[in-house]
């Protein structure tokens, strides 16, 4: 397993290009599922998670190719298998979103449940539910979700989310596509990357509409066919990159971010005392001097979003004051704290809160990642604290970030990436 070794106190400048959206790349290389294609992707991320993606998708029978190199893909074919095993979903809960386009263009789809994870229990009931409002018969067996549409196919209906769920939301929307009649769902999750795959569907000849209203309108359509679309831009390393200017004070272009998708995190990063402003090219992000604490709720967007809470209370554990982050959609999405701890950080939790007493500054230690962003919450305070950090476990960070080590270096950071033979 390789680790970082990051010597902290070098200000960040230069520019970074911001990557594809994972959270988007990998729902639209699923979308490929209901058309034979070809789908042609650009702008796809080279991490892990796509990688997890493509061989689920090709062992679903899919032909999956690379056009130009890893961020352009080539999805086509029908799939011959309706299975996606336990060993695949279990390494990428995003495996799940197969369930919908199987079962609207194949008839029928068998999936492992996701089962626990790292950030909480994550149920996949709101999915099923959806499936059943469409008509179709699901039954659980042997930790297998068995679903099968009815003999005419997924027929259109009236869904209302309890909870803005972004996969079930997904999920419902690509099985809907190809549904007898319309569907709408009311309730549904305005996350820019559902707008971007509303995008590509539509560009598949799907006809949608409202992604951005919290009602989508789907009216199904016989058939879907290729079409050529560009992953949007990774909000969420954006945003992460934001806080590590933030933390390390300096200045960075990051070329390709969009203040449209992220106007919370814009907000909350200047409150904090960072400058963000948007060119032609991206986010221009300056810092100088100590942050001051602010007080930040995570909720379904466009509020502040969960997969920004680790990165932002590494930031704000070395701010004047105090801050306090309350985490609303994910129990037990607190794994960083202890490590923080370990580095000199002062928070305590309190139940779904955890108060953060800024402190003066931060000190190197041996930590480990464990969850995607709380990973790169330990790689910013390395970036700031006295001394030598050692974050191991760092193979969650790939299954999210790009080139992170060539990244950051890039903009005058000290961190290697040291191999581990063993
Ligand atoms: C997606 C993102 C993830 C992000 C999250 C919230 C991807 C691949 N992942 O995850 O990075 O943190 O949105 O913005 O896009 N829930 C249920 N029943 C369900 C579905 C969800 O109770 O059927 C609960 C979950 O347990 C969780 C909350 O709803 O507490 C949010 O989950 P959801 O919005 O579905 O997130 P994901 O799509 O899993």
């Amino acid at each position: 397993m390789d680790h970082f070794i990051i010597q902290g106190g070098h200000q960040l400048h230069g520019e970074i290009a911001i990557s594809g959206a994972k959270n988007s790349g990998l729902k639209l290389m699923v979308a490929a599922l209901l058309t034979d294609g070809p789908l042609i992707l650009s702008n796809v991320p080279d991490i892990a998670d796509i990688r997890t993606m493509r061989s689920l998708l090709t062992g679903l029978g899919l032909d999956v190719h690379e056009v130009d190199g890893p961020h352009h893909l080539s999805l086509g074919g029908r799939a011959n298998s309706v299975e996606a095993p336990y060993d695949i979903v279990a390494q990428m809960r995003a495996s799940i979103l197969v369930l919908g386009p199987l079962l609207a263009r194949a008839g029928e789809a068998r999936v492992s449940l996701p089962g626990g994870c790292a950030i909480g229990t994550r149920p996949v009931d709101l999915h099923l539910k959806g499936f059943e409002a469409l008509g179709a018969e699901i039954d659980l067996e042997g930790g297998y979700i068995n679903a099968r549409a009815p003999a005419g196919g997924l027929r259109g209906a009236r869904i209302m989310l309890p909870f803005p769920s972004v996969g079930a939301t997904e999920n419902i929307l690509m099985a809907a596509t190809l549904a007898k009649g319309t569907t709408e769902i009311v309730n549904a999750a305005r996350e820019p990357e559902i707008a971007d795959l509303v995008g590509c569907l539509n560009a598949m000849g799907a006809k949608i509409h409202g992604e951005t209203s919290g009602t989508i309108v789907i009216e199904g359509v016989e058939r879907l066919h290729g079409a050529e679309y560009a992953v949007m831009p990774d909000r969420i390393e954006c945003g992460t990159y934001a806080c590590a200017v933030g933390i390390t004070g300096g200045d960075l272009l990051l070329e390709g971010g969009r203040m449209g998708d992220q106007e919370a995190v814009i907000q909350a990063l200047q409150e904090a005392g960072v400058s963000v402003q948007e060119d032609a090219r991206g986010l221009r992000v300056q810092c100088n001097g100590r942050l001051q604490g602010i007080d930040l709720t995570t909720e379904p967007y466009p509020g502040f979003p969960t997969d920004m809470q680790a990165q932002f209370m590494a930031m704000l554990s070395v701010a004047e004051g105090a801050s306090m982050m309350t985490e609303t959609i994910f129990e037990n999405r607190f794994m960083h704290v202890p490590e923080l701890n370990r580095m000199g950080a002062r928070i305590n939790i309190q139940g779904r809160s955890a108060i953060i007493r800024g402190v003066p500054r931060l000190s190197g230690a041996p930590v480990m990642a464990t969850d995607l962003r709380a990973s790169f919450s330990l790689i910013l305070a390395a970036l700031v604290a006295e001394g030598e950090t050692e974050v191991s476990r760092i193979y969650h960070l790939d299954r999210g970030y790009e080139g992170v080590d060539r990244k950051l270096s890039a903009c005058g950071a000290a961190i290697q990436r040291v191999h581990n033979t063993h």
